[in-house]
């Protein structure tokens, strides 16, 4: 059950404040959150995405990983590094990473599975892990890394950012947590040393090329490497920061990705079950790219994204915030604001009607300046045709059920919505 909005849209300035020490029963979320202004209503957070009077945080067991990344950069640094960026995405950048990255990894990925078909004929696996090897060779093509494409190497790529995952997401960890930054920056090395540094030497040689009058531009690889070793940004002649870059990006894509298959398939599953005469619907791209845009708004990939004011600011609701307060921009509340989405907003309705300039998806991709950079691989257009669907159209195409013999598992510990584990069934096409 969430909680409702309240009038002003804003709760626990400042309530139980902490001492030093940290209860592990509680995670480092709800400690932070009770020092913060939450901000729960639609339009106070889109006001705070899209302001520059807020700037970005640092969340606890970030700062090797994440520091001076887009992510975590502001004002025209960030603005900068994001023009360089978005040369990723923009015009036929989207189309270069279709042809390359998403097309051949979606049946790739499918085969494998396929090669533990039991003898009735059907694949068991699990979703979770399936989701994970789709968007791993995804971030990777984006990025640039070499030779990812064989099983073995692919799951390394994956525990390498599982672990390093820890870190970002420590804030979320209920329990010990003395393990998780040891294993994260270990993971981090082996990411530089196995992954990031022999690509990374691969894009040399091609800019050398380039340089030489060898290769047309247009023929260098569209990835971010490929930004990196141009030094499209002089900030990334600082080596850990494009380190970070690369890391992060990946990073980004897999584990929200993941999440936002994995849940937007377990709604439609469930609405399948109580509507089914809209069954054949799961061949329809429209229909999916709107269930998944759905499923985003009610599930963000976090419970808040924090903001530090620089000048005390009021809001759309009239409530004001000091300078220097932190403030915690709860997604998961906002994208249920009925007075946006109406009075059955906590309710997954593929149907569902907003009004013009109201984000079908909530806030889950954030807005303004930060509007998330992975976006337009994940929807595309009208959302009808980007990464999201196209795999979800892949799964029903191979007849994708939850296993009725093995239920989904929830994360115990996390204090974000995340599968640990949801079998599905597939029937491929026979050979
Ligand atoms: C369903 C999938 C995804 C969700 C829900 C998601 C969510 C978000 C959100 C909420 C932000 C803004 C955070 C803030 O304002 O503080 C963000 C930023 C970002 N995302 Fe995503 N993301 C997704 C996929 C991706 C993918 C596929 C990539 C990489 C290709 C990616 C890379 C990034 C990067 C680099 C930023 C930082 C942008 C900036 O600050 O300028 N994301 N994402």
């Amino acid at each position: 059950m969430w909680p409702a909005v309240s009038d002003t849209g804003i709760r626990g300035r400042g309530e139980d404040m902490r001492s030093a020490g940290h209860d592990l029963q509680r995670s480092l979320l709800s400690e932070k959150l009770a020092d913060a202004v939450e901000l729960t209503g639609y339009h106070d957070c889109l006001f705070a995405f899209r302001s520059d009077m807020f700037e970005s945080v640092l969340n606890p067991g970030e700062e090797l990983f994440a520091a001076g990344t887009a992510a975590r950069i502001d004002g025209t640094e960030h603005a900068d590094r994001r023009n360089v960026l978005n040369r990723l995405t923009k015009r036929d950048g989207h189309q270069w990473f279709r042809d390359r990255a998403l097309g051949p990894t979606i049946p790739r990925v499918l085969a494998w599975s396929a090669e533990n078909r039991g003898a009735d004929g059907v694949v068991r696996t699990d979703l979770v892990v399936m989701a994970r090897r789709i968007q791993v060779q995804l971030g990777a093509g984006i990025v640039g890394l070499q030779d990812v494409e064989d099983l073995q190497r692919s799951d390394t790529l994956i525990q390498i950012m599982n672990d390093i995952a820890g870190a970002i997401s420590l804030q979320y960890l209920r329990g010990d947590r003395s393990h998780i930054l040891p294993r994260a920056l270990a993971a981090k090395e082996r990411f530089r040393e196995e992954f990031y540094e022999p690509s990374r030497a691969h894009h040399e040689r091609l800019v050398s090329q380039h340089e030489a009058g060898e290769l047309a531009e247009s023929e260098l690889p569209r990835d971010l490497l490929t930004l990196l070793v141009l030094g499209a940004d002089p900030r990334w002649a600082d080596p850990e920061i494009a380190l970070r870059e690369a890391m992060i990006t990946i990073f980004g894509s897999v584990e929200t990705s993941t999440m936002a298959l994995t849940l937007a398939f377990d709604e439609l599953e469930t609405w399948f079950e109580s509507h089914p005469e809209d069954r054949p619907l799961e061949s329809d791209p429209s229909f999916l790219g709107d269930a998944i845009r759905e499923s985003l708004r009610l599930h963000p990939a976090a419970p808040s994204q924090f903001r530090r004011a620089r000048e005390a600011v009021e809001l759309p609701s009239g409530v004001t915030v000091s300078a220097g307060d932190l403030i915690a921009l709860r997604g998961p509340l906002a994208n249920r604001d009925v007075s946006v989405y109406g009075p059955d907003a906590h309710v997954f309705d593929p149907r569902r009607q907003v009004e013009a300039g109201i984000y079908r998806y909530g806030l889950t991709f954030g807005s303004g300046q930060h509007l998330c950079f992975g976006m337009p691989f994940v929807l595309t257009g009208q959302g009808y045709d980007g990464a999201l669907v196209q795999l979800m159209s892949a799964l029903y195409a191979w007849g994708a059920r939850r296993d009725p013999d093995s239920p989904a598992r929830r994360h115990p510990d996390l204090e974000r919505e995340t599968f640990e584990l949801y079998p599905i069934t597939l029937t491929p096409p026979s050979r």
